[in-house]
Protein backbone atom coordinates (compact mmCIF):
# COMPACT_ATOMS: atom_id res chain seq x y z
CA UNK A 1 0.00 0.00 0.00
CA UNK A 2 1.60 3.57 -0.90
CA UNK A 3 1.86 6.35 1.53
CA UNK A 4 -1.14 8.41 -0.48
CA UNK A 5 -3.61 5.49 0.03
CA UNK A 6 -2.17 4.91 3.86
CA UNK A 7 -2.71 8.57 4.62
CA UNK A 8 -6.29 8.34 2.42
CA UNK A 9 -7.34 5.51 4.83
CA UNK A 10 -6.36 7.03 8.31
CA UNK A 11 -8.29 10.57 7.16
CA UNK A 12 -11.03 8.10 6.41
CA UNK A 13 -10.75 6.52 9.92
CA UNK A 14 -10.41 9.63 11.66
CA UNK A 15 -13.18 11.53 9.61
CA UNK A 16 -15.10 8.39 10.25
CA UNK A 17 -14.19 8.31 14.06
CA UNK A 18 -15.09 12.13 14.93
CA UNK A 19 -18.57 11.48 12.83
CA UNK A 20 -18.69 8.43 15.38
CA UNK A 21 -18.26 10.26 18.15
CA UNK A 22 -20.53 13.31 17.09
CA UNK A 23 -23.02 10.82 16.24
CA UNK A 24 -22.88 8.41 19.02
CA UNK A 25 -23.00 12.19 21.75
CA UNK A 26 -26.29 13.78 19.66
CA UNK A 27 -27.91 10.01 18.93
CA UNK A 28 -27.00 8.57 22.35
CA UNK A 29 -28.39 4.91 21.17
CA UNK A 30 -31.51 6.75 19.65
CA UNK A 31 -32.59 4.33 16.86
CA UNK A 32 -34.07 6.66 14.51
CA UNK A 33 -30.80 8.86 14.30
CA UNK A 34 -28.63 5.82 13.82
CA UNK A 35 -31.06 4.77 11.40
CA UNK A 36 -31.79 8.30 9.09
CA UNK A 37 -28.14 9.54 9.46
CA UNK A 38 -25.28 8.04 11.19
CA UNK A 39 -25.81 4.84 8.73
CA UNK A 40 -26.21 6.23 5.56
CA UNK A 41 -23.35 8.37 5.95
CA UNK A 42 -21.54 5.28 6.77
CA UNK A 43 -22.82 3.92 3.18
CA UNK A 44 -21.00 7.28 1.05
CA UNK A 45 -17.66 5.06 2.53
CA UNK A 46 -17.01 1.91 0.29
CA UNK A 47 -18.22 -1.77 2.18
CA UNK A 48 -14.87 -2.52 3.62
CA UNK A 49 -13.52 0.90 4.81
CA UNK A 50 -17.06 0.90 6.68
CA UNK A 51 -16.27 -2.38 7.59
CA UNK A 52 -13.24 -1.23 9.43
CA UNK A 53 -14.28 2.15 10.22
CA UNK A 54 -16.94 0.15 12.45
CA UNK A 55 -14.19 -2.41 14.10
CA UNK A 56 -12.15 0.85 15.24
CA UNK A 57 -14.73 2.46 16.18
CA UNK A 58 -16.07 -0.10 18.58
CA UNK A 59 -12.30 -0.84 19.43
CA UNK A 60 -11.83 2.47 20.91
CA UNK A 61 -14.83 2.44 22.75
CA UNK A 62 -16.72 4.87 20.15
CA UNK A 63 -19.88 3.23 20.62
CA UNK A 64 -23.42 4.04 22.75
CA UNK A 65 -23.32 1.73 25.96
CA UNK A 66 -27.05 -0.15 25.37
CA UNK A 67 -29.41 0.91 27.79
CA UNK A 68 -31.63 -1.68 27.84
CA UNK A 69 -30.72 -4.10 30.89
CA UNK A 70 -31.02 -7.55 29.95
CA UNK A 71 -34.14 -9.07 31.72
CA UNK A 72 -33.80 -12.65 33.36
CA UNK A 73 -36.04 -14.19 30.56
CA UNK A 74 -33.35 -13.60 27.90
CA UNK A 75 -30.97 -15.14 30.87
CA UNK A 76 -29.77 -18.76 28.97
CA UNK A 77 -26.93 -21.08 29.40
CA UNK A 78 -26.06 -23.20 26.77
CA UNK A 79 -23.26 -25.89 26.43
CA UNK A 80 -22.41 -25.17 30.03
CA UNK A 81 -22.11 -21.34 29.63
CA UNK A 82 -24.08 -18.69 30.97
CA UNK A 83 -25.48 -15.84 28.45
CA UNK A 84 -27.19 -12.56 29.79
CA UNK A 85 -29.12 -13.26 26.30
CA UNK A 86 -29.29 -15.33 23.34
CA UNK A 87 -28.04 -12.48 20.56
CA UNK A 88 -24.49 -12.72 19.47
CA UNK A 89 -22.51 -11.32 16.78
CA UNK A 90 -21.29 -13.59 13.96
CA UNK A 91 -17.82 -14.38 13.13
CA UNK A 92 -16.40 -12.33 10.40
CA UNK A 93 -17.22 -8.70 11.36
CA UNK A 94 -14.80 -8.78 14.51
CA UNK A 95 -11.89 -11.27 12.82
CA UNK A 96 -8.79 -9.60 14.14
CA UNK A 97 -10.27 -9.98 18.27
CA UNK A 98 -10.40 -6.15 18.22
CA UNK A 99 -13.55 -5.19 19.35
CA UNK A 100 -15.06 -7.55 21.50
CA UNK A 101 -16.01 -5.21 24.42
CA UNK A 102 -17.34 -2.60 22.18
CA UNK A 103 -19.50 -4.83 20.61
CA UNK A 104 -20.54 -6.01 24.20
CA UNK A 105 -21.00 -2.97 25.13
CA UNK A 106 -23.36 -2.32 22.51
CA UNK A 107 -25.45 -4.88 24.20
CA UNK A 108 -24.73 -8.41 22.38
CA UNK A 109 -25.11 -11.66 24.97
CA UNK A 110 -21.64 -13.00 23.17
CA UNK A 111 -18.93 -12.30 20.52
CA UNK A 112 -17.37 -14.68 18.21
CA UNK A 113 -13.87 -13.72 16.71
CA UNK A 114 -12.55 -14.51 13.28
CA UNK A 115 -12.01 -16.32 11.51
CA UNK A 116 -8.46 -16.87 12.02
CA UNK A 117 -5.93 -18.72 10.26
CA UNK A 118 -2.55 -19.54 11.67
CA UNK A 119 -0.17 -17.60 9.22
CA UNK A 120 -1.23 -14.34 8.30
CA UNK A 121 -2.90 -13.91 5.07
CA UNK A 122 -4.30 -10.96 2.87
CA UNK A 123 -7.58 -12.78 1.50
CA UNK A 124 -8.44 -12.25 -1.63
CA UNK A 125 -7.81 -8.95 -3.71
CA UNK A 126 -10.62 -5.78 -3.22
CA UNK A 127 -13.25 -5.19 -4.17
CA UNK A 128 -14.55 -8.47 -1.98
CA UNK A 129 -17.23 -6.77 -0.09
CA UNK A 130 -20.07 -4.99 -1.97
CA UNK A 131 -23.63 -4.34 -0.50
CA UNK A 132 -26.91 -5.12 -1.83
CA UNK A 133 -28.72 -2.47 -0.08
CA UNK A 134 -32.44 -2.66 -1.85
CA UNK A 135 -32.25 -6.46 -0.43
CA UNK A 136 -30.69 -5.61 3.12
CA UNK A 137 -27.90 -8.11 1.80
CA UNK A 138 -24.02 -8.19 1.37
CA UNK A 139 -21.83 -10.65 -0.56
CA UNK A 140 -18.13 -11.31 0.67
CA UNK A 141 -15.47 -13.12 -0.68
CA UNK A 142 -12.86 -11.41 2.13
CA UNK A 143 -11.52 -15.16 1.68
CA UNK A 144 -9.89 -15.11 5.56
CA UNK A 145 -7.87 -12.42 5.46
CA UNK A 146 -6.46 -12.46 8.90
CA UNK A 147 -3.60 -11.20 10.92
CA UNK A 148 -2.79 -15.25 12.19
CA UNK A 149 -2.63 -16.82 15.42
CA UNK A 150 0.04 -14.90 17.31
CA UNK A 151 -1.38 -11.49 16.91
CA UNK A 152 -4.93 -13.08 17.53
CA UNK A 153 -3.07 -14.68 20.65
CA UNK A 154 -2.21 -11.33 22.03
CA UNK A 155 -5.27 -9.59 21.62
CA UNK A 156 -7.31 -12.46 23.52
CA UNK A 157 -5.22 -12.65 26.13
CA UNK A 158 -4.97 -9.24 27.23
CA UNK A 159 -9.28 -8.62 26.78
CA UNK A 160 -9.12 -12.39 29.39
CA UNK A 161 -6.69 -10.48 31.95
CA UNK A 162 -8.86 -7.48 31.67
CA UNK A 163 -12.10 -9.24 32.07
CA UNK A 164 -10.88 -11.69 34.53
CA UNK A 165 -10.78 -8.58 37.33
CA UNK A 166 -14.65 -8.26 36.68
CA UNK A 167 -17.52 -10.16 38.63
CA UNK A 168 -18.16 -13.63 36.46
CA UNK A 169 -21.66 -12.33 35.21
CA UNK A 170 -19.68 -9.31 33.51
CA UNK A 171 -17.25 -10.91 31.51
CA UNK A 172 -19.08 -11.60 28.33
CA UNK A 173 -18.90 -14.53 26.24
CA UNK A 174 -15.64 -14.88 23.73
CA UNK A 175 -16.11 -17.68 20.93
CA UNK A 176 -13.19 -18.15 18.76
CA UNK A 177 -14.05 -18.96 15.28
CA UNK A 178 -10.85 -21.30 13.45
CA UNK A 179 -10.24 -21.25 9.56
CA UNK A 180 -7.61 -22.61 7.55
CA UNK A 181 -4.63 -20.48 5.36
CA UNK A 182 -5.09 -20.82 1.82
CA UNK A 183 -1.98 -22.71 0.58
CA UNK A 184 -1.67 -24.86 3.81
CA UNK A 185 -0.53 -28.50 2.93
CA UNK A 186 -3.04 -29.62 6.00
CA UNK A 187 -6.70 -28.37 6.40
CA UNK A 188 -6.76 -30.60 9.37
CA UNK A 189 -3.67 -29.23 10.92
CA UNK A 190 -4.29 -25.63 10.74
CA UNK A 191 -7.72 -26.36 12.87
CA UNK A 192 -5.60 -28.04 15.65
CA UNK A 193 -3.04 -25.49 15.46
CA UNK A 194 -6.24 -22.77 16.33
CA UNK A 195 -7.52 -25.24 19.06
CA UNK A 196 -3.87 -25.86 20.87
CA UNK A 197 -3.01 -21.95 20.42
CA UNK A 198 -6.09 -19.93 21.04
CA UNK A 199 -8.19 -22.79 22.57
CA UNK A 200 -7.80 -21.65 26.36
CA UNK A 201 -8.31 -17.85 25.60
CA UNK A 202 -12.27 -18.32 24.13
CA UNK A 203 -15.06 -19.61 25.90
CA UNK A 204 -16.17 -21.39 22.86
CA UNK A 205 -14.36 -22.54 19.64
CA UNK A 206 -15.97 -23.19 16.22
CA UNK A 207 -14.34 -24.87 13.11
CA UNK A 208 -15.40 -23.07 10.57
CA UNK A 209 -16.11 -25.56 7.30
CA UNK A 210 -18.27 -23.40 5.68
CA UNK A 211 -17.01 -20.34 4.27
CA UNK A 212 -17.55 -20.10 0.35
CA UNK A 213 -14.19 -18.16 -0.55
CA UNK A 214 -11.78 -20.60 0.41
CA UNK A 215 -11.02 -23.40 -2.13
CA UNK A 216 -11.84 -27.20 -1.14
CA UNK A 217 -13.19 -26.15 2.45
CA UNK A 218 -16.95 -26.97 2.65
CA UNK A 219 -15.87 -30.30 1.08
CA UNK A 220 -14.81 -30.57 4.94
CA UNK A 221 -18.09 -30.93 5.87
CA UNK A 222 -18.64 -34.52 4.15
CA UNK A 223 -18.92 -37.31 6.70
CA UNK A 224 -15.58 -38.60 6.54
CA UNK A 225 -13.75 -35.69 6.32
CA UNK A 226 -15.82 -34.09 9.43
CA UNK A 227 -15.38 -37.14 11.13
CA UNK A 228 -11.57 -37.02 11.20
CA UNK A 229 -11.42 -33.20 11.62
CA UNK A 230 -13.49 -33.57 15.08
CA UNK A 231 -11.66 -36.34 16.31
CA UNK A 232 -8.56 -34.37 15.92
CA UNK A 233 -9.87 -31.57 17.45
CA UNK A 234 -11.66 -32.43 20.20
CA UNK A 235 -8.41 -34.97 20.76
CA UNK A 236 -6.53 -31.90 20.75
CA UNK A 237 -9.35 -29.54 23.18
CA UNK A 238 -8.87 -32.58 25.53
CA UNK A 239 -5.46 -32.01 25.91
CA UNK A 240 -5.69 -27.77 26.91
CA UNK A 241 -4.63 -27.30 30.13
CA UNK A 242 -7.28 -24.71 30.86
CA UNK A 243 -10.40 -25.95 32.96
CA UNK A 244 -13.32 -25.89 32.18
CA UNK A 245 -11.89 -27.10 28.32
CA UNK A 246 -13.86 -24.93 25.83
CA UNK A 247 -17.28 -26.50 23.96
CA UNK A 248 -16.61 -27.49 20.34
CA UNK A 249 -18.78 -26.24 17.34
CA UNK A 250 -18.55 -27.00 13.64
CA UNK A 251 -20.26 -24.17 11.72
CA UNK A 252 -22.18 -25.53 8.18
CA UNK A 253 -23.45 -24.18 5.07
CA UNK A 254 -27.21 -23.19 4.11
CA UNK A 255 -26.41 -24.92 0.61
CA UNK A 256 -26.36 -28.69 1.50
CA UNK A 257 -28.58 -31.67 0.39
CA UNK A 258 -30.48 -33.80 3.10
CA UNK A 259 -27.83 -36.18 2.68
CA UNK A 260 -25.34 -33.82 3.98
CA UNK A 261 -27.14 -32.51 6.50
CA UNK A 262 -27.89 -36.08 7.69
CA UNK A 263 -24.32 -37.01 7.84
CA UNK A 264 -23.20 -34.04 9.66
CA UNK A 265 -25.99 -34.87 12.45
CA UNK A 266 -24.78 -38.34 12.57
CA UNK A 267 -20.95 -37.20 12.97
CA UNK A 268 -22.03 -35.01 15.77
CA UNK A 269 -24.34 -37.44 17.17
CA UNK A 270 -21.71 -40.03 17.22
CA UNK A 271 -19.40 -37.72 19.23
CA UNK A 272 -21.61 -36.69 21.40
CA UNK A 273 -20.50 -34.55 24.06
CA UNK A 274 -17.33 -34.09 21.99
CA UNK A 275 -18.86 -31.57 19.97
CA UNK A 276 -21.42 -29.32 21.92
CA UNK A 277 -22.79 -27.32 18.90
CA UNK A 278 -24.01 -26.70 15.29
CA UNK A 279 -23.68 -23.19 13.60
CA UNK A 280 -26.42 -22.75 11.49
CA UNK A 281 -25.86 -20.74 8.96
CA UNK A 282 -22.70 -19.29 7.29
CA UNK A 283 -23.32 -17.47 3.70
CA UNK A 284 -25.05 -18.64 0.55
CA UNK A 285 -23.37 -19.50 -2.82
CA UNK A 286 -26.88 -19.29 -4.18
CA UNK A 287 -28.62 -16.45 -5.25
CA UNK A 288 -32.66 -16.17 -5.13
CA UNK A 289 -34.04 -14.75 -8.03
CA UNK A 290 -35.81 -11.64 -5.33
CA UNK A 291 -32.35 -10.28 -5.53
CA UNK A 292 -32.42 -6.54 -7.41
CA UNK A 293 -28.98 -5.37 -6.25
CA UNK A 294 -26.84 -4.42 -8.91
CA UNK A 295 -24.16 -6.35 -7.20
CA UNK A 296 -26.00 -9.93 -7.27
CA UNK A 297 -23.86 -11.22 -9.69
CA UNK A 298 -20.61 -10.84 -7.86
CA UNK A 299 -19.12 -14.27 -6.51
CA UNK A 300 -19.01 -14.85 -3.12
CA UNK A 301 -20.71 -15.43 0.17
CA UNK A 302 -24.48 -13.80 0.12
CA UNK A 303 -25.84 -12.65 3.60
CA UNK A 304 -28.88 -10.64 5.66
CA UNK A 305 -32.75 -10.87 4.70
CA UNK A 306 -32.29 -12.97 1.61
CA UNK A 307 -30.64 -16.09 3.27
CA UNK A 308 -33.47 -15.93 6.55
CA UNK A 309 -35.64 -18.09 5.81
CA UNK A 310 -33.09 -20.91 4.08
CA UNK A 311 -31.40 -20.44 7.70
CA UNK A 312 -34.44 -21.05 9.99
CA UNK A 313 -35.05 -23.97 7.51
CA UNK A 314 -31.44 -25.43 7.88
CA UNK A 315 -31.90 -24.62 11.81
CA UNK A 316 -34.86 -26.69 11.94
CA UNK A 317 -33.70 -29.63 9.88
CA UNK A 318 -30.41 -30.19 12.42
CA UNK A 319 -32.84 -29.74 15.17
CA UNK A 320 -34.95 -32.61 14.43
CA UNK A 321 -31.76 -34.90 12.95
CA UNK A 322 -29.64 -34.32 16.25
CA UNK A 323 -33.23 -34.83 18.23
CA UNK A 324 -33.01 -31.58 20.15
CA UNK A 325 -29.93 -32.86 21.98
CA UNK A 326 -27.09 -30.79 20.55
CA UNK A 327 -27.02 -27.12 20.69
CA UNK A 328 -27.47 -25.33 17.97
CA UNK A 329 -26.89 -21.80 17.20
CA UNK A 330 -29.04 -20.03 14.87
CA UNK A 331 -27.42 -17.10 12.04
CA UNK A 332 -28.87 -15.80 8.93
CA UNK A 333 -30.83 -12.46 8.03
CA UNK A 334 -31.97 -12.03 11.96
CA UNK A 335 -32.61 -8.24 11.91
CA UNK A 336 -35.51 -7.75 14.25
CA UNK A 337 -36.72 -9.75 17.47
CA UNK A 338 -39.41 -11.47 15.64
CA UNK A 339 -36.65 -12.99 13.12
CA UNK A 340 -34.43 -14.25 16.50
CA UNK A 341 -37.40 -15.37 18.07
CA UNK A 342 -38.60 -17.62 14.65
CA UNK A 343 -35.03 -19.41 15.03
CA UNK A 344 -35.55 -19.73 18.41
CA UNK A 345 -38.90 -21.83 17.54
CA UNK A 346 -37.21 -23.26 14.79
CA UNK A 347 -34.30 -25.06 17.28
CA UNK A 348 -31.62 -22.43 18.10
CA UNK A 349 -30.87 -22.32 21.68
CA UNK A 350 -28.50 -19.00 20.33
CA UNK A 351 -28.92 -16.90 17.60
CA UNK A 352 -26.10 -14.71 15.98
CA UNK A 353 -25.99 -11.64 13.38
CA UNK A 354 -24.03 -9.73 11.32
CA UNK A 355 -25.61 -8.15 8.24
CA UNK A 356 -28.92 -6.14 9.43
CA UNK A 357 -25.55 -4.90 12.29
CA UNK A 358 -23.72 -3.58 9.00
CA UNK A 359 -27.22 -1.31 8.12
CA UNK A 360 -28.66 -0.55 11.55
CA UNK A 361 -25.66 -0.04 13.86
CA UNK A 362 -25.63 -0.10 17.65
CA UNK A 363 -28.99 0.20 18.26
CA UNK A 364 -29.60 -3.54 16.86
CA UNK A 365 -28.87 -5.82 19.52
CA UNK A 366 -30.89 -3.81 22.36
CA UNK A 367 -33.98 -3.34 19.44
CA UNK A 368 -33.64 -7.46 19.28
CA UNK A 369 -33.41 -8.24 22.56
CA UNK A 370 -36.11 -5.63 23.61
CA UNK A 371 -38.56 -7.28 21.04
CA UNK A 372 -38.08 -11.08 21.52
CA UNK A 373 -38.65 -10.16 25.80
CA UNK A 374 -41.85 -9.53 24.69
CA UNK A 375 -42.15 -12.24 22.21
CA UNK A 376 -41.42 -14.35 25.41
CA UNK A 377 -43.73 -12.89 27.72
CA UNK A 378 -46.61 -12.68 25.17
CA UNK A 379 -46.50 -16.23 24.47
CA UNK A 380 -46.33 -17.59 27.82
CA UNK A 381 -42.69 -18.39 27.72
CA UNK A 382 -40.69 -18.16 31.25
CA UNK A 383 -37.39 -18.29 29.69
CA UNK A 384 -35.46 -18.23 26.31
CA UNK A 385 -34.79 -22.13 27.05
CA UNK A 386 -38.43 -22.79 27.06
CA UNK A 387 -39.11 -21.54 23.48
CA UNK A 388 -36.54 -23.86 21.81
CA UNK A 389 -37.92 -25.93 19.47
CA UNK A 390 -41.21 -24.81 20.31
CA UNK A 391 -41.98 -25.02 16.76
CA UNK A 392 -41.04 -29.13 16.52
CA UNK A 393 -43.30 -29.98 19.56
C1 LIG B 1 -18.43 -9.55 5.40
C2 LIG B 1 -18.66 -10.89 6.05
C3 LIG B 1 -17.56 -11.63 6.48
C4 LIG B 1 -17.76 -12.87 7.09
N1 LIG B 1 -16.67 -13.58 7.53
C5 LIG B 1 -16.86 -14.75 8.19
C6 LIG B 1 -15.77 -15.46 8.74
O1 LIG B 1 -14.61 -15.03 8.66
N2 LIG B 1 -16.02 -16.66 9.34
C7 LIG B 1 -17.28 -17.17 9.46
O2 LIG B 1 -17.46 -18.23 10.05
N3 LIG B 1 -18.34 -16.49 8.97
C8 LIG B 1 -18.17 -15.31 8.35
N4 LIG B 1 -19.26 -14.62 7.86
C9 LIG B 1 -20.59 -15.24 7.95
C10 LIG B 1 -21.39 -14.73 9.15
O3 LIG B 1 -20.79 -15.09 10.35
C11 LIG B 1 -22.83 -15.28 9.12
O4 LIG B 1 -22.78 -16.68 9.25
C12 LIG B 1 -23.59 -14.93 7.85
O5 LIG B 1 -23.27 -13.64 7.40
C13 LIG B 1 -25.10 -14.99 8.04
O6 LIG B 1 -25.53 -14.06 9.02
P1 LIG B 1 -26.14 -12.60 8.64
O7 LIG B 1 -27.17 -12.82 7.58
O8 LIG B 1 -26.72 -12.09 9.93
O9 LIG B 1 -24.99 -11.80 8.18
C14 LIG B 1 -19.08 -13.38 7.25
C15 LIG B 1 -20.16 -12.61 6.82
C16 LIG B 1 -19.97 -11.39 6.23
C17 LIG B 1 -21.17 -10.59 5.79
Amino acid sequence: MSLKDKLKGAAIILGGGAVCFTGINIANGNEKFYHDFVMPAFRWVDPERAHVLAVKAAAWGLVPRSKYKDSSILHCKAMGLEFTNPIGMAAGFDKHAEAMNGLLKMGFGFVEVGSVTPEPQEGNPKPRVFRLTEDKAIINRYGFNSVGHDLAYQRLKERQEQAAHLPENQRGIIGVNLGKNKTSPSAVQDYVNGVKKLGCLGDYLVINVSSPNTHGLRAMQGRQQLAELVDQVVAMRDLLPCTPKPPVLVKIAPDLTQADKEDIAAVVMAKKGAVEGIIVTNTTITRPDSLVGKHKGETGGLSGAPLKNMSTAAVRDMYRLTNGKVTIVGVGGVSSGLDAYEKIRAGASLVQLYTAFAYEGPPLPSKINRELEELLRKDGFKSVSDAVGADNR
